[in-house]
């Protein structure tokens, strides 16, 4: 976008809204549940908020401050910022490029199940093997992809961002009563298997909080600190120029510090509820078995819960699967909004040939995806230890590699070359008070980089 076209927001709230927007998504309902069942629990969730306050709100607000300072969209920033440097923005929309695929795909789950919840068949979705039943067929993901794909590219299309600020003031919060009334009855849970085991709710909250340090091997350490920090980058939609171009649409007398701390908190706590709503459903239904469950886990888990709860839970369910979808919209329009402005930017065409390049685009990698589960299936080892189908894959690239090697890129960028005066300078140049501003020097300059080199380290399988 030229900047003389470049709108702003209209206030602090819009800002965080927008980029809560764009945070708050499946990252958070269905990414971060799963993943912390498979790190165990306790010890996930521990890392994930020191990683947080420290490492996420140091690239936070980094990538918001250089937006803010440059005014340019993600493709031409970091040369503004250093001429050496130009080549992170291109790699960075190469990030969305390959999550918008297959998040649509998932995005495509979400729809399938609000249908079948609406028609009254929440039921049958509660049933041992109705996901992988859905997802094995051909046609019918690849229907519900499109349904989602369609959504996304018309609001990117229709340029109706502005109603979606708008509804997100009522949408988010009913997000957040709905995931925290459905994780007080998942407390409530109780469930003898065949073989007589009775495992309850609390159980399962135990793992899903308490650290279990006993057996742990320095790799599965290593593992759930890459998982952690993968899933970090996803949830608050950094290390891919995203919040960049948000960055510069925020207004000079905006204090960007306080706007930081809301959204992570908000991004942090709706991970954290999910988690509270999914895993101790699982691990009362399935065991400790069914915590290595992976992409399918909120799909598998959350039927049975409404299921338990009767015929509220039919409504509840719809009411659930409604707001992950608006959720999960308002994330995938800031995907493919990447995506289209930068090959606006790039190619100079007009914003409506860029998004039908980028749909069908979408199409074609989101159906390679759906075939992964029937067509095209594989079983391929992680070096984070998930068995991997096509989607696994691509979020493993996106996530475990290319962010972490722009996240490096950006380190040394600000640390050593820019100098982390350039951000702290647009950050408090209204006088603002950065609290933690020692911490910001000691993480980007140090902690950061030495930690972001050995992660890339054992992601490409070399550690
Ligand atoms: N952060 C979003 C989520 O948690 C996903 C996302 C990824 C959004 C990449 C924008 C860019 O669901």
């Amino acid at each position: 976008m030229s900047e003389t076209k470049r709108g702003s927001f209209t206030g602090s709230l819009g800002f965080v809204l927008s980029a809560a927007g764009s945070a708050v998504g499946l990252g958070n309902i269905w990414r971060f549940p799963y993943l912390a069942a498979k790190d165990n629990g306790g010890l996930f969730i521990l890392i994930y908020i020191i990683l947080a306050v420290s490492f996420g709100f140091t690239l936070l607000t980094t990538e918001i401050a250089i937006g803010r300072k440059t005014k340019q969209s993600p493709l031409t920033a970091y040369k503004k910022i250093n001429k050496k440097f130009g080549w992170i923005g291109p790699i960075a929309t190469l990030v969305p490029t390959i999550i918008l695929p297959y998040y649509c795909v998932i995005g495509g789950w979400v729809c399938k199940y609000l249908f079948t919840f609406i028609t009254g068949e929440g039921t049958a979705a509660a049933g041992d093997g109705y996901f992988t039943g859905y997802i094995s067929e051909t046609a019918q993901p690849i229907i519900w992809l499109c349904v989602f794909l369609g959504l996304t590219a018309a609001v990117v299309l229709g340029g109706v961002n502005k109603g979606i600020e708008k509804s997100s003031r009522i949408i988010m919060p009913i997000l957040l009563v709905l995931v925290i009334g459905i994780s007080v009855f998942s407390m409530t849970l109780s469930y003898t298997d065949a073989e007589g085991v009775t495992r309850t709710g609390l159980d399962g909250l135990k793992v899903y909080l308490i650290p279990n340090f006993e057996g742990l091997s320095f790799k599965q350490f290593f593992i759930t600190l890459m998982d952690a920090m993968g899933q970090l980058f996803f949830s608050i939609s950094v290390a891919m120029g995203i919040m960049v171009a948000y960055g510069s649409y925020v207004n000079d007398d905006t204090n960007m510090i306080k706007s930081i701390n809301q959204i992570e908190f908000f991004d942090t706590a709706i991970a954290l509820l999910a988690g509270f709503m999914i895993v101790p459903a699982v691990f009362v239904f399935m065991g400790q078995d069914g915590m290595s469950g992976g992409p399918g886990l909120m799909f598998i888990s959350l039927p049975k819960v409404f299921e338990a709860m009767g015929g509220a839970g039919k409504i509840i369910g719809i009411l659930f699967f409604i707001m992950v979808l608006f959720a999960a919209v308002t994330s995938s329009v800031s995907v493919m909004e990447a995506i289209v402005s930068s090959i606006m930017d790039r190619f100079g065409i007009s914003r409506i040939k860029s998004a039908v390049i980028v749909t069908v685009y979408a199409i074609i990698f989101g159906v390679i995806v759906c075939l992964g589960y029937n067509k095209l299936y594989f079983e391929l080892s992680l070096p984070n230890g998930a068995t991997a189908q096509i989607l696994d894959v691509f979020d493993y690239i996106s996530n475990n590699i290319l962010m972490p090697f722009l996240a490096l890129a950006t380190c040394i960028l600000i640390g050593y070359v820019a100098k982390p005066k350039t951000i702290i300078d647009e950050v408090t140049k209204n006088g603002e008070k950065f609290g933690r501003k020692n911490l910001y020097i000691v993480m980007i300059k140090f902690v950061a980089p030495v930690l972001l080199f050995f992660l890339l380290l054992q992601a490409i399988g070399i550690l």
